[in-house]
């Protein structure tokens, strides 16, 4: 306890770095032992050497891959759930966790503008729910075409979707219809329909849209998508990890029209919405489907599943699950959702700041007007061994943690700004480290 709250007063946590197996071998050595180290001995070990050998994603300059920045009711509450032992399973085991989990899950399908009826579950990350979500529309598309099953399913998307989307046609061993996009990088209904009827793929029975893409925080528009998924009897599904945050955000609602049309939809709480590890919202417009899809049935499961009860493991893959949800709910009943739209407005004007010095800075490039809150620009000069040496060295003075990415088959560098307590004075800072 007392580890973790020094660990929770730190006015900016270190940001730490990793270090080698061979310098963790001799630092640590071997710890799992017939007779046990002992508590004291192996926290110490965690926290001298194994914990400083990970990096803080909590860290305000911490701006790679999509961070994570929980609010301290909400690690605090992952305490908490840690220390209950409960089972969130099934409604006859963890009632009151599944409870207050559906709660937060309304709010966000509310935000969506989706039918009171919707529901879903939090799972471990995006691509659980984003393979969760598809599995449940072949369900559906095999149930309606049962007489004229096509030779092989298929699920269209863009170059822009993440991986998770064509990790998830691999594990289902679908294919992947690639739709093309025009300059400004968005998925559009039209363009869809084109790449449809170019295919003459006969087994297409989803459609991913992306609502706020990982490496430029594209939203594609949901409307056209929608409106030529359902003139197609097409399954809209929505992979908002990372973006449908912006939901809670005034300025940027006008994006995501288009929402409302969508079958299912994620959006992960660890990334945007302040939330620790592991939380994603998934969530299905008509959770019948899913629930049809995803029941597990045996003999010893009989007594949980023969009724109308709600069992969070009906509706995505896997059986076993922690009450992921509840540090997301317990600070957002603590805090209210005003603090929600607050926060990631903040993240949005730190944004909108770093896009506008980046685009008074003669040394770099904008690549892009930022949607949200990822800012992607080049570094006029450098090439990937620049972008590597200036990354390690922020990292290696404690400054920040900031990697390079690929766009076009350049190598380019973004800030991924989702922590409120990064602020326009940390954006400076990296920004001037690239002079
Ligand atoms: C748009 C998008 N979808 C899916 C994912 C995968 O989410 P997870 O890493 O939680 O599995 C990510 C992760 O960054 C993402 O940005």
């Amino acid at each position: 306890m007392s580890y973790s709250r020094e660990r929770m007063s730190y006015q900016e946590v270190p940001l730490d770095g990793p270090r080698s197996a061979a310098e963790l071998q001799s630092l640590v050595g071997q710890t799992i032992t017939p007779d046990g180290l002992g508590g004291e001995k192996a926290l110490r070990l965690f926290g001298d050497v194994l914990a400083p050998a990970c990096i803080s994603i909590d860290h305000p300059r911490y701006l790679s891959f999509i961070p994570c920045a929980p609010t301290k009711a909400a690690t605090l509450f992952d305490l908490v759930v840690s220390a209950s032992s409960l089972y969130a399973g099934t409604w006859m085991e963890g009632s009151g966790a599944v409870y207050a989990e559906n709660q937060a899950l309304a709010w966000l399908a509310g935000l969506a503008g989706l039918p009171a009826e919707a529901g879903g579950v939090f799972v471990p990350g995006g691509t659980t729910g984003n393979l969760s979500a598809l599995v449940a529309a072949r369900y559906k598309a095999r149930q309606d075409r049962a007489g004229n099953r096509p030779a092989r399913w298929a699920v269209a998307g863009t170059e822009h979707a993440h991986s998770s989307i064509v990790s998830a046609c691999d594990v289902m061993d679908i294919d992947f219809v690639g739709v093309p996009v025009g300059p400004d990088g968005r998925l559009t209904g039209p363009a869809l329909r084109a790449a449809l009827e170019q295919s003459g793929h006969d087994g297409v029975f989803a459609v991913v849209a992306t609502a706020g893409t990982t490496n430029l925080g594209i939203v594609d528009d949901l409307d056209s998508v929608g409106t030529v998924c359902r003139e197609l009897g097409l399954w809209f599904h929505v992979d908002g990890a990372y973006g449908l945050a912006g939901l809670a955000a005034p300025s940027v609602r006008p994006r995501f029209a288009g929402i409302e049309r969508a079958d299912s939809f994620v959006v992960d709480p660890h990334k945007w919405l302040f939330a620790p590890f592991d939380c994603c919202a998934l969530i299905y417009r008509n959770p019948a489907v899913a629930r049809a899809a995803h029941t597990q049935r045996a003999g010893y499961l009989d007594v949980v599943t023969d009724n109308d009860e709600i069992n969070p493991s009906d509706y995505a893959i896997g059986l076993t699950r922690r009450a992921r949800g509840l540090p997301f709910w317990f600070s957002l009943a603590t805090h209210g959702t005003q603090a929600y739209t607050d926060a990631v407005e903040r993240t949005l004007t730190v944004a909108r700041y770093a896009a506008e010095r980046i685009r008074a800075a003669e040394h770099l490039d904008l690549l892009h007007e930022p949607e949200l809150s990822v800012v992607c620009f080049r570094r006029r000069g450098w090439s990937a061994p620049d972008y590597r040496a200036w990354s390690d060295r922020l990292l290696a003075d404690n400054q920040g943690f900031v990697v390079s990415t690929a766009h076009d088959g350049e190598t380019v560098t973004r800030l991924a700004i989702v922590n409120p307590e990064t602020s326009e004075a940390d954006i400076d800072l990296i920004l001037d480290s690239t002079a």
